[in-house]
């Protein structure tokens, strides 16, 4: 007992540190160094320039020992040190195995601290001071992971003149594509860390949420963190909770209920004074249809007969939606009946699509047996629905033995009980003839 906990505790403990070797190894990544072409009178023209750079990710100044060597078609000047404290940009989906294709995704760009003019951020820079501290090299970065959901952004600050970055701010989400069916409560993960031996982080922070979809753009939720004040939305059941965001920087964004307008884009933007970082994250409602067959039970079919069956698929998002139909005979094999004719969709009020098929099945072309079952099959990125109703189609199309027996038989019981009923009939009426005829001798 004492030897099995032992080792037990020891396992634990072995485990632990592996786990916490492998999340904490920061890394090196390679990464697009994206700026605006110098000269061509101002820069203005948009046109950018984009070389590699390398970026050898680290805890703290002490432990850089083991940086990697960056790639030799990397240019010298390009290759920098970021000195990440909370070790945002050491996690796991950031660090591709040796040798791997896929690489987490990386873009560094040039940055210019400035005061913003919103309204709820304006109050962080009120002083009006553009502090000495401004004065250094800046850069903001954009870091997706290989999971596709981790998705980090940075602002570090280099002395001028030196390599040697610092992370200021970063912004991360774990959700970078989220999907939720309808009416659930769906939370956009954001958090950001503020380094707290900078000057900036102790002006206060502000929190936006806005939504975007096909160039239409709103403001969710937007919160000065200085002064506790959240701005006038018209967004409804969408909270955050402010109570982890001042004490771990959780901006996480909930929304009560999930409606198919809520598919979109979100951003996360977290402000510090002259500082913005943000994410950017996908919202995809997704419900698969509820679905009903009409007539259900069906009728019963003679050979040669066409039925006409409906099948009604309502209450899904997003289009498209594959429907067809499928027979299942009494021999248990199934079989596809085609898609049937496939009505055009409708949207209801609260965006939610409906859609119908429409199946001719001509009982004397189609080899149905004596019948089986008949399914609607609905493919939808939410799910498959199936529905089904039973065919019975009396007699039969082409002969087998069975059949034969079968017709016999039936043949045999019609005769018995045409003969049973015209005796019953006639046969009591001259038995009491009979009875008469007796009494009367
Ligand atoms: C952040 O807040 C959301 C709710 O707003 C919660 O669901 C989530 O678990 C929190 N995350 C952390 C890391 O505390």
């Amino acid at each position: 007992m004492t030897n099995f906990s032992t080792i037990y505790k020891l396992s634990v403990v072995a485990i632990t540190f592996f786990i916490q070797a492998c999340s904490s190894s920061c890394p090196a990544l390679e990464c697009w160094f994206v700026q605006e072409k110098a000269g061509r009178g101002g820069g203005l023209t948009g046109a950018t320039t984009q070389e590699k750079s390398w970026l050898n990710i680290r805890r703290d100044t002490q432990s850089s020992a083991e940086s990697l060597k960056a790639p030799s078609d990397i240019n010298p000047d390009r290759v920098y040190f970021i000195t990440d404290p909370a070790a945002t940009l050491c996690n796991q989906a950031l660090n591709a195995p040796r040798g791997s294709v896929k690489k987490p995704q990386c873009e560094v760009n040039p940055f210019l601290p400035q005061p913003s003019d919103l309204r709820w951020v304006a109050t962080l820079t009120e002083s009006a001071l553009s502090p000495i501290y401004l004065q250094a090299e800046w850069f903001s970065a954009s870091f997706q992971g290989l999971d596709e959901q981790l998705g980090i952004s940075t602002i570090t600050r280099a002395p001028t003149g030196t390599k040697e970055h610092d992370v200021i701010l970063s912004v991360t989400s774990k959700t970078m594509s989220a999907k939720s069916r309808l009416g659930a409560p769906v939370t956009l993960d954001c958090s950001f860390w503020a380094d707290p031996s900078s000057p900036l982080s102790q002006s206060g922070f502000a929190v936006e949420w806005r939504y975007q979809f096909r160039g239409n753009g709103r403001l969710i939720l937007a919160y000065d963190g200085k002064t506790d004040r959240l701005a006038d939305t018209q967004e409804e059941g969408a909270t955050m909770d402010f109570k982890g965001l001042h004490e771990r920087g959780n901006a996480s964004l909930t929304l009560q209920e999930a409606k198919v307008h809520h598919s979109g884009t979100y951003i996360c933007t977290v402000y510090l004074p002259y500082l913005l970082a943000q994410v950017v994250m996908e919202l995809e409602i997704v419900e698969p249809p509820s679905l009903s067959i009409h007539p259900s039970p069906l009728p019963l079919a003679v050979p040669g007969q066409t039925l006409t069956i409906q099948c009604e698929a309502s209450g899904f998002a997003p289009l498209p939606l594959e429907l067809s139909w499928e027979f299942k005979g009494s021999d248990g094999k199934s079989r596809s009946l085609g898609t049937g004719s496939v009505s055009g969709h409708r949207q209801a009020w609260d965006g939610t699509y409906s859609q119908n098929a429409r199946l001719e099945l001509d009982t004397s072309k189609l080899d149905l047996g004596r019948g089986g079952e008949v399914t609607c099959v609905a493919v939808h990125p939410g799910g498959t629905r199936r529905a089904s109703v039973t065919l019975n189609v009396i007699g039969f199309s082409g002969p087998s033995i069975e059949d034969s027996m079968a017709l016999v038989g039936v043949a045999l019981v019609l005769y018995g009980l045409i003969k049973f009923v015209s005796w019953t009939f006639t046969g009591s009426g001259s038995d009491e003839a009979d009875k008469q005829d007796k009494k009367d001798k």
